[in-house]
């Protein structure tokens, strides 16, 4: 297998309709891995980047706050033998609640679908990947996992739980030649946040705040996922890696 060639591994990657999740996904098809697009529902945009990844790609579908769905997904990638080598956690679900506005249903939902749908996903799937003695888990994260945001205070705290999951993850499955890696996402331009940026005013301070002084790109991302994945980053494990134009600093 060349350095930087997938071709003949298996990539899920969750959350991949649309946005970053859809960049990596597209990127990994290209670098020749069969690779699952996930969405919590069949759909359109689903149907849409698994027509542009070609051939080589599959639809799954399962609702991250379900937690009986996260785990209904994994019985059935072992019960079809997809289990992916490359494991790339993208999906979550996020709102602004803080301290000040707590709501503790609206922080269960986020932390079951942003924190523990990535605990039964590696909770079942690690045994089979281990079985490959190769493999690649690429958690997205967010600088606001390290950089408090008080309207992001609920959802920037299950980024910094995955963070620590990731770690543990790296730490248990490098002797089975997976590694676990985090990627840091600043400002990046998706649906996510078309909203709150087409309003100018709030575009232009945000943008002052961030040392690059402009928005990442879902391409930007992909890169780095992309990389992760293949043989190149064999030594890179238990990382967190900002794409964040220096927002993190
Ligand atoms: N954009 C940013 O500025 C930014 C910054 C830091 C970190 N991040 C992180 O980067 C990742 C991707 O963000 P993005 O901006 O690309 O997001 P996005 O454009 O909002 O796309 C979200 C993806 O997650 C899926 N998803 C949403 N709710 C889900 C649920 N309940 N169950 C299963 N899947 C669900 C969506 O599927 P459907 O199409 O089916 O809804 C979609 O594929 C997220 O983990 C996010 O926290 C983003």
């Amino acid at each position: 297998m060349e350095s930087n060639g997938l071709s003949g591994r298996t990539a899920l990657v969750t959350g991949s309709s649309r946005g970053i999740g859809k960049a990596a996904a597209l990127q990994l098809a290209r670098a020749g891995a069969t690779v699952l697009f996930h969405g919590s529902a069949p759909g359109a945009k689903l149907d849409a980047a698994v027509a542009e990844a070609g051939g080589k790609a599959l639809a799954v579908t399962a609702d991250f706050c379900d937690l009986q769905a996260v785990e209904a997904l994994a019985q059935e990638l072992i019960g079809k033998a997809l289990v992916p080598e490359i494991l790339v956690l993208n999906a979550s679900v996020q709102s602004y609640t803080g301290l000040g506005n707590f709501d503790a249903a609206e922080y269960l939902r986020m932390f079951n679908a942003n924190v523990e749908s990535s605990c039964i996903l590696l909770h079942l799937l690690l045994p089979e990947m281990r079985k490959k003695q190769w493999g690649r888990v690429i958690f997205t994260g967010s600088v606001n996992g390290v950089k408090p945001a008080s309207r992001l205070a609920l959802y920037g705290s299950t980024k910094a739980a995955l963070m620590n999951l990731a770690r543990t993850a790296a730490l248990e499955n490098a002797p089975f030649n997976i590694t676990v890696n985090t990627i840091l996402p600043g400002v990046i331009e998706t649906d996510r946040n078309a909203k709150a940026l087409s309003d100018p005013e709030f575009a232009a301070q945000l943008r002052e705040k961030i040392p690059m002084h402009r928005f990442g790109t879902a391409e930007e991302c992909a890169d780095l996922i992309t990389f992760l994945a293949s043989d190149r980053a064999s030594y890179i494990t238990g990382a967190e890696i900002p794409v964040a134009g220096g927002l993190q600093l």
